[in-house]
């Protein structure tokens, strides 16, 4: 993919400049997107990445430099004037109107109008379908948002920017929430866009997506552009290093550990049309992984287990004692940690510090003494940030001014923090960058290793290997196959997750 040089960019963006009080999210960053390009957008943790599609998406005005459309000069002065001029953003969580229908949701705010000012529901259904068609893509334009899959939500955001001949497409970690085959769906899309001449910038941490669906990319550093280059020729090492400014220590990959006493019995926990008749057990000091595909129950089970959500039989023990179920702070003083998969909405209290947040688990108890709890959560916050690599202005900032991946290691290190007796850990590393992947999988061994019982639930099966112990794999709410450390393999755990047979080698 060469000869971009002599065209020109549908978009380009020149030394923009973007601050937040003292924190510098862009420095004069540049980037342009061409036609028919899949471009991919890479960096570390608040390296800027949604800072900058911000300003494409006319959310933020940057301080400095100069946005350009096919090479005039645009000043986006909100959101709508972003998309009149043909730039469309899917966001990771699309916010769709719940109680409105998929065409409704398309057409929002410029409904096709029949005379008599009456909305063109036929019209608005046949454009949804035309659109949606050569993507592939089967969705009943009628159905109400309320419900549908958030791959699903995506489409929906799609099929609004094909409608509107959108020329640049931004997704901003599209497939961080998607299962394996909404993944493969969502590429062809992309292709689909690249072939009918639009440029689609892509946003993931996952390098393997990169490299298969983009030409060119481009990397950022702390607000910086490092390099903007062809795809081909480079390999995920050299962008790994381009991240991070330095090369990245080889990965640990730890021993199997037997365990010692259990910590965790799940006895024939059923809940019905959910999951059924789920046994384990989980021992202190082991790292044992819950895999499968997205949508297998994994998550359920470990809400029913924490007491998140009921169960209608079989019971929990935490440490040989019955948990009374439907009682998360019950869980808590047995012992119980948990970091949800969903940590935006479940784990942080936004408008608090950073501070306040790393703290809110471990420093209860200090609450009456409002000083002394200030200084031990700056010390305390301060050390678990410099662990995690955490990238912020002031610990006393609300947490809401991190980046995603940042807010992310905050609902972490609250967890890892207290030191729970088990901590159970669901989709640990999503939207976390290559570098602090390592790290946090460092931190549940060493965890482990200290005696606390650990249950991951992970789509990522290298991560799965990396950690786990042993690694129990669900399939449409039933545990369908145990594998040890040694027979824990990438292929096994996808044959089990996805129900084919064991091929023999
Ligand atoms: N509204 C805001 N107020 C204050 N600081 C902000 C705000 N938005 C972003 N920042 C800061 O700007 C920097 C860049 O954040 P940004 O969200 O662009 O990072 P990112 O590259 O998208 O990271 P991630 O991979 O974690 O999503 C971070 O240090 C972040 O804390
Ligand atoms: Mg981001």
């Amino acid at each position: 993919m060469t000869g971009f040089g002599t065209m020109q960019p549908v978009l380009s963006l020149e030394e923009v400049s973007k601050s937040f009080g003292a924190v510098r999210a862009l420095e004069d960053a540049s980037l342009e997107l061409y036609r028919g390009e899949a471009h991919a957008l890479v960096g570390e943790n608040g390296a800027g990445k949604s800072t900058l599609v911000k300003v494409l998406a006319g959310v933020y005005r940057p301080d400095e430099g100069r946005l350009l459309v096919e090479g005039r000069e645009e000043v986006f002065a909100t959101p709508a004037s972003a998309r009149d001029a043909g730039i469309a953003v899917i966001y990771q969580e699309p916010t769709l109107f719940p109680d409105l229908s998929v065409a409704e949701n398309v057409f929002m705010g410029r409904q096709p109008l029949r005379s008599g000012r009456r909305v063109d529901k036929a019209a608005m259904r046949r454009r949804v379908e035309d659109v949606l068609g050569p993507l592939g893509v089967k969705l009943d334009p009628d159905r109400v948002a309320r419900g549908l899959s958030i791959a699903d939500q995506q489409i929906v955001e799609i099929a609004k920017a094909l409608t509107l001949d959108a020329r640049v497409i931004v997704m901003d970690e599209p497939t961080a929430a998607l299962s394996a085959y909404e993944v493969e769906r969502l590429f062809g899309v992309v292709e689909t866009l690249r072939n009918r001449g639009a440029a689609v910038l892509f946003i993931s941490h996952r390098l393997e997506e990169v490299f298969g669906i983009c030409q060119r990319v481009t990397v950022m550093r702390d607000g910086r552009r490092v390099l903007s280059q062809p795809l081909a020729g480079l390999s995920s090492d050299d962008l790994v290093r381009a991240m991070v400014g330095r090369e990245l220590e080889g990965r640990s990959s730890h021993q199997g550990a037997e365990g010692g006493k259990t910590v965790l019995s799940v006895e024939r926990l059923t809940r019905e049309g959910v999951f059924t008749d789920i046994s384990f057990e989980v021992r202190s000091g082991e790292i044992v992984a819950l895999a499968g595909l997205v949508g297998a129950g994994r998550s359920e089970v470990v809400r029913a287990v924490f007491g998140i959500d009921r169960y209608d039989a079989g019971r929990v023990l935490v440490a040989g004692k019955a948990l009374r179920k439907g009682s998360p702070s019950i869980a808590m003083a047995a012992g119980v940690g948990l970091v949800p998969e969903d940590r935006r909405l479940q784990g942080l209290v936004m408008e608090l510090s950073i501070a306040s947040n790393v703290g809110l688990a471990s420093l209860g108890r200090l609450a009456r003494f409002r000083l002394l709890r200030r200084a031990v959560e700056q010390r305390f916050a301060g050390e678990w940030s410099a662990r995690l690599r955490l990238k912020y202005g002031r610990l006393s900032d609300p947490v809401s001014t991190l980046s995603g991946g940042n807010q992310q290691k905050v609902v972490l290190a609250k967890w890892l923090s207290r030191e729970p007796r088990l901590l159970i850990v669901d989709e640990p590393t999503r939207g976390i960058d290559i570098a602090t992947k390592a790290e946090v999988h460092r931190l549940l061994v060493e965890l482990a290793r200290s005696g606390v019982a650990v249950l991951v639930v992970s789509s990522e099966t290298p991560e799965v290997l990396r950690v786990a112990d042993r690694v129990l794999v669900m399939r449409e709410g039933r545990l369908v196959a145990e594998l040890g450390h040694e027979e824990a393999t990438e292929h096994a755990i996808v044959a089990a997750a996805t129900g084919q047979r064991e091929v023999a080698a």
